[in-house]
């Protein structure tokens, strides 16, 4: 389907979690829009009903799977995985996109660290970090099989350096980013470069799970929103078409000697010191 061979995605067996969310369902869209055979992955079918609407929109429903399984949870996941291989035969890539944060593992104005809900902080950790790590233990066997295979995960730009706070968040992610070095290096040194792990790191995209920490009901920015948009050259927040270019170059045999790389996307906010 593209022009060029270098970001060909036609027929690639691409599963994307967290697929019923703003981000990765983005990206689940824009990747079957550019031919991929996209595997959906959500918790409930309703959301998953609507994803896989949306990508009946630009694709043959042959192309649309939506699957329900937890990141968490193991066997669903490898019935997935036995799904996708009765069906497709293959995995090429897989975008580890389930991921957030939870209120209880940050630190709400007036208090310390010492209020920390250790309990949330937990839940956050597994989520990201071992909602990353599950799925790529289960699905990329099948990628050692095949030609090639391309992992990309979603770090934050509260991983590199500290923000006030996401204490929960910030340590899941510089976890993910981690992971991610260790795994490029593990498959890369197994297959020789025929399967890559790498992340993308969005810098700070409006979405439900943040909308009322850095916007008012009104649209206005808060306090933090306002810092934020401060501190980020471009003067504004992401959209999450902003991620697909990244998305579909990391996934892509344009990226073929890329592995272990963090990829930011964030309207130059790593970049600034504020000064
Ligand atoms: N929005 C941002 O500014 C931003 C910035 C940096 C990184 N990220 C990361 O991008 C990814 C997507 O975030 P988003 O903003 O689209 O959030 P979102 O809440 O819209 O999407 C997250 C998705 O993960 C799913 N999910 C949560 N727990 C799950 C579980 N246990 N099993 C399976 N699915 C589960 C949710 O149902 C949801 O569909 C996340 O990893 C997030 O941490 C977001």
């Amino acid at each position: 389907m593209n022009s060029s061979p270098l970001f060909d995605l036609t027929d690639r067996v691409i599963l994307v979690t967290g697929a019923t969310g703003a981000l990765a369902g983005s990206a689940a869209d824009y990747l079957a829009a550019q031919g991929a055979r996209v595997v959906y992955f959500g918790r409930t079918q309703d959301k998953l009903d609507a994803a896989l609407a949306r990508c009946r929109e630009t694709t043959p429903d042959a192309r649309c799977l939506g699957l329900v399984a937890d990141v968490l949870d193991r066997p669903a996941l490898e019935r997935a995985r036995d799904t996708i291989l009765h069906r497709w035969g293959r995995i090429d890539g897989l975008l580890n996109g389930a991921g957030g944060n939870q209120s209880g593992a940050t630190i709400a104005p007036g208090k310390t660290f010492a209020d920390l809900d250790f309990t949330a902080f937990r839940e956050v950790v597994d989520l990201n970090l071992h909602g990353t790590v599950l799925p790529s233990l289960v699905f990329t066997p099948p990628m050692l099989e095949g030609a090639r295979g391309s992992v990309v995960n979603f770090s934050s730009a509260s991983a590199p350096q500290a923000i006030t706070r996401v204490v929960g968040y910030s340590a899941a992610k510089a976890g993910v980013e981690n992971f991610t070095r260790w795994l490029a290096v593990d498959l890369g040194r197994r297959t020789q470069g025929k399967i890559r792990v790498n992340a993308v790191l969005p810098g700070f995209f409006l979405g439900e799970q943040n909308r009322r920490l850095l916007t008012h009901e009104d649209g206005s920015l808060t306090d933090r929103g306002d810092a934020i948009v401060r501190n980020t050259p471009f003067g504004r927040f992401g959209q999450a078409a902003e991620l697909h270019g990244a998305i579909h170059y990391l996934l892509a045999d344009a990226s073929s000697f890329v592995t272990g790389s963090i990829l930011s996307i964030d309207g130059g906010f790593g970049a600034f010191s504020g000064v």
